[in-house]
């Protein structure tokens, strides 16, 4: 008999027929007269249940099933009496593909901490409610992404993630290499040959695909990419991986203002398809991770972003009266703690900050007027702050090579870069949104090791 999704089961109207159903026993009741397994496929987040009757061939040997266990259940769709469930299978067929001792099973009903399930269980935590809620909402977004794109005529770019280049130039990129760590060749002056590498030069992976977005812009006008990205720094925080996945939208003929329209667009876009698609799992975030996460996504959706520049913001911060941790003062970056202020205590909802000074940006950022600032902006969110970062690139030869070199960047590692500012150069701009800031921030998880399958942290990459 063909398979019967939970979750199309549970979207019927009327109970009645046989249906099939394979999936994981999330607990199983041996009561005297009948047994009651709690079946969960993946499909949603609601379990369907299973009744075997006393009578039924097997009996005694179900009463033992542990949680966990692998079955397959035929038997006719039933009105169910049970509290918080519609309908239940009067099991008739009843198939044990795979058992699980129960006495060893880690996912029982008691409850086990994230950072337990992360750090021991992050092999069988998909199993788990909460987990299977987060990877659901978080493939709902990546298809959103792709859908607000695709509808939009951009053009998916795949990006390289191995490179010879610094993205954003601050040095925190993972090596690439083939050499023999212990003896790997020399050249005359006693340093490592990476002229015998495999690349037969110094090679990483990548932290951002933008600079190859930006060549792909400057032809087929509206492109994005979407992929894993690296940085090796050293932030053992809630918000930040070594490994995770970037969306890189870019866009030719395009400036800030424009830059800033599409990010706004796209944000909305993402939260209202959560919360329209995701009702059942952004309900259950909403109930036991974070109260405030639907009424959040429900206003952010529904009213425009705030758009300050970061002289007004600083302004704002000095003028608060609030004591943070890391002091403010012009020319230092925002904390997260003066973002969260921002968006949560003085706007109220998300702020795009704009115009940072040059020297706490990267080399490609469209230097103003006033040869200070830069036309960067972040896009800034309650509970997380930065989200988004991007900017207006700067499409000017002479400025950008003379950035690059400010910046101490090596610029025979940007020449294929410099050639697009030499041949048909136009304005253009783009933005970065972090994949899992994006599903921590839907979702309420309050740590970003908790949205990715399997996190990759400073000392932690056991999987
Ligand atoms: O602000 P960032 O560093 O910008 C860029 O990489 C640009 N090249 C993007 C562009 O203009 N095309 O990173 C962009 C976003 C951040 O706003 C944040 O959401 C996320 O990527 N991000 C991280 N997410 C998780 N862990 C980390 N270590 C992250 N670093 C940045
Ligand atoms: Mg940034």
């Amino acid at each position: 008999m063909a398979r019967d999704m939970i979750r199309d089961i549970l979207a019927r109207e009327k109970p009645g027929g046989p249906v099939t159903v394979q999936g994981w026993a999330r607990t199983v009741r041996a009561q005297k007269h009948v047994i009651f397994m709690q079946l969960n496929d993946g499909s949603c987040l609601a379990d369907l249940q299973a009744v075997v009757a006393e009578d039924h061939p097997d009996f005694a040997a179900l009463r033992v099933i542990g949680a966990g266990a692998a079955l397959e259940v035929t038997g006719e769709l039933a009105e169910s009496a049970g509290k918080g469930q519609r309908f239940e299978i009067m099991a008739d067929q009843i198939t044990v593909h795979g058992d699980a001792d129960p006495t060893a099973y880690p996912l029982q009903k008691k409850r086990v901490s994230f950072e337990v399930m992360r750090e021991k269980l992050a092999h069988l935590r998909p199993r788990a409610k909460t987990f299977g809620a987060v990877f659901r909402v978080r493939n709902a977004l990546s298809h959103a992404i792709h859908t607000f794109f695709q509808d939009r005529g951009f053009v998916w770019v795949h990006t390289p993630i191995i490179t010879a280049s610094d993205a954003e130039g601050a040095g925190e990129m993972f090596r690439v290499t083939t050499l023999d760590p212990v003896a790997p060749p020399r050249t005359q002056a006693g340093d490592v040959d990476f002229g015998k590498d495999f690349f037969a030069r110094p090679t990483f992976l990548t932290v951002s695909g933008q600079l190859e977005a930006e060549l792909y812009a400057l032809a087929l006008s509206n492109v994005y990419t979407f992929g894993p990205t690296f940085r090796a720094e050293n932030s053992n925080t809630s918000r930040h991986l070594a490994e995770f996945w970037m969306v890189e939208p870019e866009v030719a003929f395009c400036d800030i203002h424009g830059n800033m329209d599409l990010a706004e667009a796209f944000l909305k876009h993402l939260f209202r398809t959560v919360l329209d698609d995701c009702a059942e799992d952004m309900a259950f975030f909403n109930q036991w991770i974070e109260k405030s996460t639907c009424k959040t996504l429900e206003h952010i959706v529904e009213s425009p972003f705030e758009r300050l520049t970061y002289t007004e913001a600083v302004d704002l911060l000095e003028r608060s009266g609030e004591k943070f941790e890391y002091p403010v003062s012009w020319g230092k970056d925002l904390q997260s703690e003066h973002e969260r202020y921002l968006c949560e205590k003085k706007i109220g909802r998300p702020v795009i900050v704009t115009d940072y000074p040059k020297d706490i940006k990267a080399f490609y950022m469209r230097l103003n007027d006033d040869a200070k600032t830069v036309r960067g902006m972040d896009v800034l969110v309650p509970r997380l702050g930065e989200i988004i970062g991007g900017s207006q690139r700067e499409d000017r030869l002479d400025v950008l090579e003379r950035r690059i070199d400010e910046c101490g960047l090596d610029p025979s590692h940007y020449w294929w870069y410099f050639d697009t500012r030499r041949f048909g150069s136009v304005e253009h701009a783009g933005f970065g949104l972090g994949f899992e800031r994006l599903v921590q921030f839907v979702t309420g998880m309050a740590n970003i090791r908790d949205v990715i399958p399997f996190p990759r942290t400073p000392n932690n990459a056991d999987y």
